[in-house]
């Protein structure tokens, strides 16, 4: 893998919640821990849930939020920032496509990061799509409301909700020329991301994946890492760049 960043120019990574876990936030499919154990993540996190009881859902959306608030970006997702500066510092180019909404990879300083289900961290008006940035700490009352009244929703991408069309647009053309691909911390369950590999190889580019578990793709794989991306991916970039410059 250090051999192929090495060489490699134009390059695309696609992550999930494992690149998040050592962290400290749980995996999507992970069991929510204490108060939420009782709720099944795949069932709050829809637009009816949401009609039906916007009180619940924003009220576990704001227990998640503040609990990536507290999280810090992990030696995964700064190894991923100084795979970015070390391409594109060389005239190469750099695209992380991430399927996490804890918005850790940007304060790690990844620059090129295309959210394709949105951001827990943003929320937006239900009535006029407007998007604020609540302060950082819990919210005060519960269904929160925007300036003109109407709900407060998280900036996420729910269950049987389109993905934002800006990043299927910036997805395909990072995918469309790119010359090595990763998959880090993901299960590969979910689409589109879950196509992505598919579109790189066809493409022509060599496929990556660092995961401790085989997913859904790893078949289909050409060179597979098993191990956690905060020990697998410093490893990979010390070899491939040498030590982080002081
Ligand atoms: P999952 O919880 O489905 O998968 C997490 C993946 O991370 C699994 O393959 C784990 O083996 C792996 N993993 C766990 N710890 C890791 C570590 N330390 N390092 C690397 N990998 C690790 O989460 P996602 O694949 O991100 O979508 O789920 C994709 C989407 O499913 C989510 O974005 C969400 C959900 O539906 C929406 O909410 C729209």
């Amino acid at each position: 893998m250090a051999l192929l960043l090495t060489r490699a120019q134009r390059v695309v990574v696609l992550t999930g919640a494992g690149v998040s876990a050592e962290s400290g936030t749980p995996t999507f499919r992970d069991a929510m821990t204490g108060l939420w154990a009782s709720f099944d993540p795949q069932q709050l996190a829809t637009p009816e849930a949401f009609e039906r009881d916007p009180e619940l859902v924003t009220r576990w959306y704001d227990h998640r939020r503040i609990g990536c608030l507290e999280c810090l970006p992990n030696p995964g997702h700064l190894a991923l920032a100084r795979i970015e500066q070390e391409i594109t510092s060389r005239g190469g180019s750099f695209t992380l496509l991430t399927q996490n909404v804890d918005r850790l990879h940007q304060r790690a300083g990844s620059q090129n990061v295309v959210e394709l289900h949105g951001s827990i961290i943003v929320w937006r008006c239900t009535k006029t799509g407007e998007l604020i940035t609540p302060q950082p700490e819990p919210m005060q009352s519960f269904p929160p409301r925007s300036s003109c009244g109407a709900l407060l929703r998280p900036d996420v991408v729910w269950f049987g909700e389109m993905l934002p069309e800006a990043a299927l647009i910036a997805a395909d053309r990072a995918l469309a020329d790119a010359d090595l691909f990763f998959t880090i911390g993901t299960s590969s369950v979910v689409q589109p991301a879950a196509n992505f590999i598919f579109v790189a190889k066809r493409n022509g580019a060599t496929t990556c994946e660092i995961n401790p578990t085989d997913t859904a793709v790893t078949r289909w794989i050409d060179l597979v890492g098993r191990g956690k991306s905060g020990e697998l991916l410093p490893q990979v970039v010390e070899r491939a760049f040498g030590p982080e410059k002081a």
